[in-house]
């Protein structure tokens, strides 16, 4: 098709882990549109063009070879597009604030605000700006105003739409999404907006999963998904505390609450902890804004949930130290897994990072298996490397071990021969499951102490 042969000229700034993948499955789902995605990041334009995509994302890549080169487009020329763009889809990085007021909790809006002054100066005619980032509640006000001081003549409207995929399950989560939420201001020309991007999504989606909203609510929702999804994980975990110290078993207690159909069985999976880049950041923006509403009570309630979480991993790391006799200088500790979950590279927030500088700290040498995250690893853990090791062979790396920690719940782990594990390994052999996905019975039966997340260790002395 011809430039102008496309129903509409969409646009996606940020070609990260929501951009890239939101827009490779519109495109996929609408070849009447035209979908172009830029970043200031030349590299990670470039790899999207390969078949060595940026992030490591199960069918994404299916899902971008179907429409890439006949309707999607990648590209660093970000004016240049903004101006040919009727809709423009905003998921650039708002990372939590490290500086001045609201320091480790807020969100860092420069990346927004750098955008949306791009797209001001840079549209020549009139636009729907999406955002797809997360953004705290009431930032679509400030965008518009922003844009919409120009003098040009030109109307911009903002709606928001949050993404609620989840890494690693991208794909199907944006075939089939439990909802779609699309939020605007309630006058008729917001509405106008708002029904724009319904027609999109309504390509695929069934109507009665696309909901519409005020654009407060929106905003506010996505931060609360998050919130409430976070906080089952850190009930959880904290019952996981609770029954090590009984004779109670996580896993029996999340099967016997989850079959109540009000509380469900999703999301009860006790763990080293949650990672990811959304939920802290999204709960402590949640604290910060009940702060500064004066609502304090609300905001202690949920900054607990993200200290219960790293209640948890210090917990795995000190019941390490514990269970090697307090002492783990100079022992060589293997991480399993140092992805934040399985099926994807992702490092961002990883137990893994936390437990890993602990370890260190206590001059363990650590050695880290994963078979995606290896080059995340070594970034994150930059500096330390005289007592690391990075190695992609599980069974080289529990070589001389004295324990393994399993921090991501990869398949692979639950495979490996552990006989010929066990043998190659430091005695005696530890084992923590910071998962709970092992078979915990046949592991000691080779040997190994094991130690599982919420229930008694199972131990030869
Ligand atoms: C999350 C939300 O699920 C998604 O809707 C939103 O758009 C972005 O944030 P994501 O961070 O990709 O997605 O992963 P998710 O599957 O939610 O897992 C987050 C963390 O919680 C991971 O570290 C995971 O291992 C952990 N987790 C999850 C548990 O520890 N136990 C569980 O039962 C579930
Ligand atoms: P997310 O998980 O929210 O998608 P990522 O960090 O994976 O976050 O992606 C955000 C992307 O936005 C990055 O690739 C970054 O280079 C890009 N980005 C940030 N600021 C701008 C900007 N002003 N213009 C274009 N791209 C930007």
């Amino acid at each position: 098709m011809s430039e102008n042969q496309f129903e509409k000229h969409i646009l996606c700034i940020g070609a990260g882990y929501v951009g890239g993948p939101t827009m490779a499955m519109i495109a996929a789902k609408c070849p009447q549109y035209k979908v172009t995605i830029v970043d200031i990041n030349a590299e990670k334009i470039q790899a999207w063009q390969t078949d060595d995509l940026p992030i490591y994302e199960p069918e994404l890549l299916d899902v971008v070879k179907k429409a890439r080169g006949r309707n999607l487009f990648f590209s660093t020329e970000i004016d240049e597009n903004i101006k040919k763009a009727d809709i423009i889809f905003v998921s650039v990085n708002t990372p939590t604030k490290t500086f001045g007021e609201g320091a480790g909790k807020s969100a860092d809006l420069q990346y927004w605000e750098k955008t949306a002054r791009n797209i001001l100066a840079a549209s020549e005619t009139d636009k729907i700006i999406v955002e797809k980032s997360t953004l705290p509640v009431r930032t679509a006000s400030a965008m518009e105003r922003i844009v919409n001081s120009n003098n040009k003549g030109i109307r911009f409207d903002v709606v928001s739409n949050p993404e609620f995929l989840a890494e690693g399950t991208a794909v199907a989560d944006l075939e089939k999404p439990d909802r779609v939420l699309i939020g605007s201001q309630e006058t008729a020309e917001g509405k106008k907006a708002r029904q724009e991007i319904v027609d999109i999504y309504a390509n695929w989606v069934p109507r009665e999963r696309i909901i519409t909203s005020n654009i407060w609510s929106s905003e506010l929702s996505k931060l609360v998904a998050n919130a409430f999804l976070a906080q089952r994980i850190s009930s959880i975990n904290s019952i996981s505390a609770l029954c090590e110290t009984t004779e109670a078993d996580i896993n029996e207690v999340a099967n016997a609450i989850g079959k109540d159909h009000r509380i469900g069985s999703n999301f009860l999976n006790a763990s080293v902890g949650f990672g990811g880049s959304c939920f802290k950041k999204d709960i402590l923006n949640l604290v910060y804004i009940c702060e500064s509403y004066g609502l304090t009570e609300v905001a202690r309630y949920w900054e607990n949930v993200v200290k219960i979480n790293e209640y948890q991993e210090d917990r795995f790391v000190r019941n390490i130290n514990k269970a090697l006799f307090n002492t783990i200088a100079n022992k060589r500790i293997t991480l399993f897994g140092f992805a934040f979950k399985a099926n994807t590279g992702d490092t961002r927030e990883s137990p893994g990072i936390y437990i890993t500088k602990k370890l260190i700290e206590e001059h363990a040498h650590v050695v880290i298996n994963d078979p995606k995250a290896l080059d995340n690893a070594r970034k994150d853990l930059a500096g330390l490397e005289e007592n690391l090791e990075f190695e992609i062979d599980p069974y080289k790396a529990t070589h001389d071990a004295h324990a393994i920690a399993l921090v991501t719940e990869w398949e692979l782990y639950k495979t490996l021969d552990y006989e010929k594990i066990f043998s190659a390994m430091i005695k005696p052999a530890f084992i923590f499951d910071g998962r709970n996905i092992l078979d915990h019975q046949k592991l000691y039966e080779i040997g190994f102490n094991v130690y599982p997340i919420g229930k008694a260790a199972l131990t030869h002395f």
